[in-house]
């Protein structure tokens, strides 16, 4: 199976991925926790490029682009092998996020997203968990992370309330592999909502 975890910045889905990779791990599975953007050693670098800098470093379509090269280079070098071993793949954030990013907040892009998916990806997870989350709580808790990787953060509480709306969107557009839960819980409750999917 291969599990990809969404949502805005600050959602939990990070603690989330790591509890879900480590039950099934402890279930006696093989599990590989990874994330995006990143996830192999060529999009982790290309990672350092998205993230870090001004909000403005790069055109939108700029952006598309490298995002599509790094999860390309995560799908080859990464995903689709641990597929092929029989391992579980979770990965916190996929394409569905790139979909809601790129291609819904900031004008009419998503189809260059979804071109573009089609052609270097043509890929989906088996199931995707988008974790809802009130943005101003979730954007609180981003920003005081301080990692220094908060240039989307910096868009302020407008864009994440317009991630939220697109998150919700998706899993309508696409009900078979999309689930939402609620995030507004601690975290081992929220853990619990989401091996209830599996
Ligand atoms: P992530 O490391 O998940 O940040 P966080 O843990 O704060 O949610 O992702 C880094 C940023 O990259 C995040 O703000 C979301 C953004 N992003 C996109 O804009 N498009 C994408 O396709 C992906 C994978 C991430």
């Amino acid at each position: 199976m291969f599990i990809s975890l969404e949502g805005i910045d600050g959602s939990g889905k990070s603690t989330q991925a790591r509890l879900l990779a480590d039950r099934l791990g402890a279930e006696g599975r093989k599990v590989v926790l990874t994330r995006e953007p990143g996830g192999s050693p060529g999009a982790e670098a290309i990672r350092r490029l998205l993230v870090e800098g001004a909000p403005d470093r790069w055109s939108p379509e700029t952006e598309i682009l490298l995002f599509n090269a790094a999860r390309r280079d995560h799908l080859e070098r990464l995903i689709l092998p641990a597929l092929d071993r029989g391992a579980w793949v979770v990965s916190d954030r996929f394409a569905d996020s790139t979909r809601v990013y790129q291609g819904a907040t900031r004008g009419d892009l998503r189809g260059l997203v979804d071109g573009l998916h089609d052609l270097v990806i043509g890929r989906e997870p088996d199931l995707t968990v988008v974790i809802d989350m009130d943005p101003e709580i979730a954007l609180r808790r981003g920003l005081a992370r301080g990692s220094g990787e908060d240039r989307f953060e910096e868009f302020g509480l407008p864009f994440q309330q317009k991630l939220r709306t697109g998150f919700l969107r998706l899993a309508q557009d696409f009900p078979d592999r999309i689930r939402v839960i609620d995030g507004m819980a601690p975290a081992d409750v929220v853990a619990e909502r989401v091996w209830a999917l599996m």
